[in-house]
C-alpha cells in the first residue's frame, strides 16, 4: 500500500548532477554544458542533465550500432532476452516507488496515477514484449513445388525513441520493449524536463543483463539532441511522440539524411460524446473529468471535446461544474491532491493563452480558468471549464494539453459525428449510449485510432494506440508494435 510517510521519505531525496547513459557508464557531454531540471511543484532546481550535442549524439549511435553488431543482444537466445527482461522488469517493479516519485518531482504528475502509469505499467509492458520473444515464428509463403519461400523476421538495427514528457516511462516502454525484444539496439531521447527516471532505467538495464550499449538515454534540447538523433545517417528509426510541430520535422528530417523509419505519435482534440440515452449520467460526469483533467489535462488522449446531445446539455454541464468544485489540485506527492502540477511553466503559460482565446472567441468560462498555489512557486492551474463553445473556436481546434474541457452541444447522432470528426486529428474518442447499434454506428463513423463506449480511457498492453490523419502513424502496444522494429526478409530457395 502507497503511504504519505514512504512518499514523504524519498521527495527531498538529494539527486545528484545527472551524466547521460550511453554504453556501460554515465558520461558527461562533450562540453559539459548541462540544462536545469526545474520541479513543477515548487519551481526550484533541484539538478541538472546533460546537454548533449551532434557529437554526443554521434557517439551514442556508434557504441549502440557496435553493440548490434557485435550481437551481443541481437543474437542472443530467445530464452536468454526473455530471461533478462524479466530481470529488468522486476528490477523497475522493485525500485517503482523511487522511480514514481523521481519523475512526480521532474513532471508534476499526480503520485497515484504516477506509480501506476509510470513504473508499474512500463515493467508490465517490458514482462508482455519478453513473453513473446519465443513465440514468435517465421512465415513459409505458399509457393510452388520446386520453390522454398521462407519469410524471416530480423531487427532493424539501431532504433532512435525521442520521448515527451507527460508518462516519460510509459511511453518509452512503448518504444523500447517492443525494440528490445526483437532484438534491436535502442537509443532513448527523454524529454528535457522529464529525464531522471529515464537515466536510472539505463542503470537498470544494466544491472538486469542487457549488455552495454543496447540500452542508451541521452539527454538535451530537441533541436540540438533529438535533432541530431533524427538527423542521424545510421538510425534505422525513429518511434516519436510529441507534438505534431516536431513530428513534422522528424519527417522532414529522415528524408534530409537516410529516409529512416518515422512513427508518431501526435496527439489530438479526442471527442467525448455523451448521448441523452447514456446509461448512467453520473458515470459520465466523472469519467469525463477524470478524462480530461487527469495529469492537468497533459495526456495524448484527453477528451478535451466534450460533445453533448441538446436535451440533457445545461443538466450534465451543471454537474460537471459541480464535480469540478471537489477536486483539489495541489502537491502532486500528497495522497490528498486529486491533480498534481502543470510540468512547466512554459506549459502553464500556454494553457492561460487558450483560456484568453476562448473567452475572446465567446466561449463561457464556467469555472476555472487562473493559475492558483502561486506561493509554492509550482505551477497549478484550477480545472477549467468552458460552455457554449463552437467547434470552429481555436480551444476547439488545437490541442491545449492542459485542464481546459470544451462543451460543444449537438443535436442528434449525424451532429455528433459531424462535429467530432471536424477536426485535424484522431487519435481518441468515447460515445456514451445504452443503444447497442448507435455505439456500433458511432465506432464506424468515428475516425479515430481508439473509440471508448460509456467509458473514458482504461486500455491497456494488449490493445494498439496510434492516431490516424495528422495525430500520427503506427501504433504503440499490442503485438503490432513488434512490426515496427522489425524488417521482413524473404529467402527464396529453388528446390
Ligand atoms: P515537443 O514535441 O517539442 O517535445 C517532445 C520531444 O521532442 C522532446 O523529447 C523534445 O526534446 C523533442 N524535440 C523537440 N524539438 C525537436 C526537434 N526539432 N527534433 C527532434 N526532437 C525534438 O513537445 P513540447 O514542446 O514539450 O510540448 C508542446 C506541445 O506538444 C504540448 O503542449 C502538446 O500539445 C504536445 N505534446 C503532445 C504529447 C503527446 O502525448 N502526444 C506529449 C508532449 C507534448
Ligand atoms: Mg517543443
Amino acid at each position: 500500500m502507497l503511504t504519505q510517510e514512504d512518499i514523504d521519505k524519498l521527495r527531498n531525496k538529494e539527486i545528484k548532477p545527472q551524466n547521460l547513459f550511453v554504453g556501460k557508464k554515465s558520461m558527461p557531454s562533450e562540453t559539459g554544458e548541462t540544462l536545469d531540471v526545474v520541479s513543477p511543484i515548487d519551481g526550484n532546481v533541484f539538478t541538472t542533465i546533460a546537454n548533449a550535442n551532434e557529437n554526443d549524439v554521434n557517439n551514442a549511435v556508434s557504441i549502440a550500432r557496435k553493440s548490434f553488431d557485435s550481437g551481443s543482444w541481437s543474437n542472443a537466445s530467445p530464452q536468454e532476452r526473455k530471461k533478462t527482461l524479466y530481470n529488468f522488469a522486476d528490477l523497475i517493479e522493485k525500485h517503482a516507488l523511487e522511480l514514481a516519485v523521481l519523475g512526480v518531482r521532474d513532471n508534476g504528475t499526480e503520485i497515484n496515477l504516477a506509480l501506476v502509469a509510470e513504473p508499474l505499467s512500463a515493467a508490465a509492458c517490458v514482462r508482455y514484449y519478453a513473453e513473446t520473444i519465443d513465440k514468435s515464428y517465421g512465415e513459409i509463403a505458399p509457393t510452388s513445388k520446386n520453390i522454398l519461400g521462407l519469410i524471416h523476421r530480423e531487427p532493424i538495427g539501431v532504433v532512435g525513441a525521442i520521448i515527451p514528457w507527460n508518462f516519460p516511462l510509459m511511453i518509452g516502454s512503448w518504444k523500447f520493449a517492443p525494440a528490445l525484444a526483437t532484438g534491436n539496439s535502442i537509443i532513448i531521447k527523454a524529454a528535457e524536463n522529464a529525464s531522471l527516471t529515464l537515466l536510472k532505467l539505463a542503470e537498470l538495464a544494466l544491472e538486469a543483463g542487457i549488455p552495454e550499449g543496447v540500452f542508451n538515454v541521452i539527454t538535451g534540447e530537441g533541436e540540438i539532441t533529438g535533432k541530431a538523433l533524427a538527423m542521424h545517417m545510421d538510425v534505422d528509426v525513429i518511434a516519436f511522440t510529441g507534438s505534431g510541430e516536431v513530428g513534422r520535422k522528424i519527417l522532414e528530417y529522415a528524408s534530409l539524411s537516410n529516409l529512416k523509419r518515422v512513427y508518431l505519435e501526435l496527439g489530438g482534440k479526442s471527442p467525448n460524446i455523451v448521448f441523452a440515452d447514456t446509461p448512467n449520467i453520473d458515470a459520465a460526469v466523472t469519467q469525463s473529468l477524470g478524462g480530461i483533467f487527469r495529469n492537468s489535462g497533459q495526456v495524448c488522449v484527453a477528451g478535451s471535446r466534450l460533445i453533448i446531445e441538446e436535451s440533457i446539455a445545461d443538466e450534465f454541464t451543471e454537474k460537471l461544474i459541480n464535480q469540478s468544485k471537489d477536486l483539489v489540485v495541489g502537491d502532486p506527492l500528497n495522497l490528498n491532491s486529486n491533480f498534481g502540477a502543470v510540468s512547466s511553466n512554459e506549459q502553464l503559460m500556454k494553457n492561460l493563452k487558450y483560456v484568453n482565446s476562448a473567452i475572446d472567441d465567446g466561449a463561457k468560462l464556467r469555472i476555472g480558468g487562473k493559475q492558483i498555489n502561486k506561493n509554492t512557486g509550482g505551477f497549478y492551474m484550477e480545472p477549467t471549464i468552458f460552455s457554449d463553445v463552437d467547434n470552429q473556436m481555436t480551444i476547439a481546434k488545437e490541442e491545449v494539453f492542459g485542464p481546459v474541457l470544451s462543451v460543444i452541444k449537438c443535436k442528434n447522432e449525424e451532429d455528433a459525428v459531424q462535429i467530432a470528426n471536424d477536426t485535424n486529428y484522431g487519435l481518441a474518442a468515447a460515445v456514451w449510449t445504452s443503444d447497442l447499434s448507435k455505439a456500433h454506428r458511432m465506432i464506424k463513423s468515428i475516425r479515430a485510432g481508439v473509440v471508448h463506449v460509456n467509458c473514458y480511457g482504461g486500455a491497456d498492453i494488449t490493445v494498439p494506440l496510434g492516431g490516424v490523419k495528422q495525430s500520427g502513424n503506427g501504433h504503440d502496444r499490442s503485438l503490432h508494435a513488434l512490426e515496427k522494429y522489425t524488417d521482413l526478409k524473404s529467402a527464396w530457395i529453388s528446390l
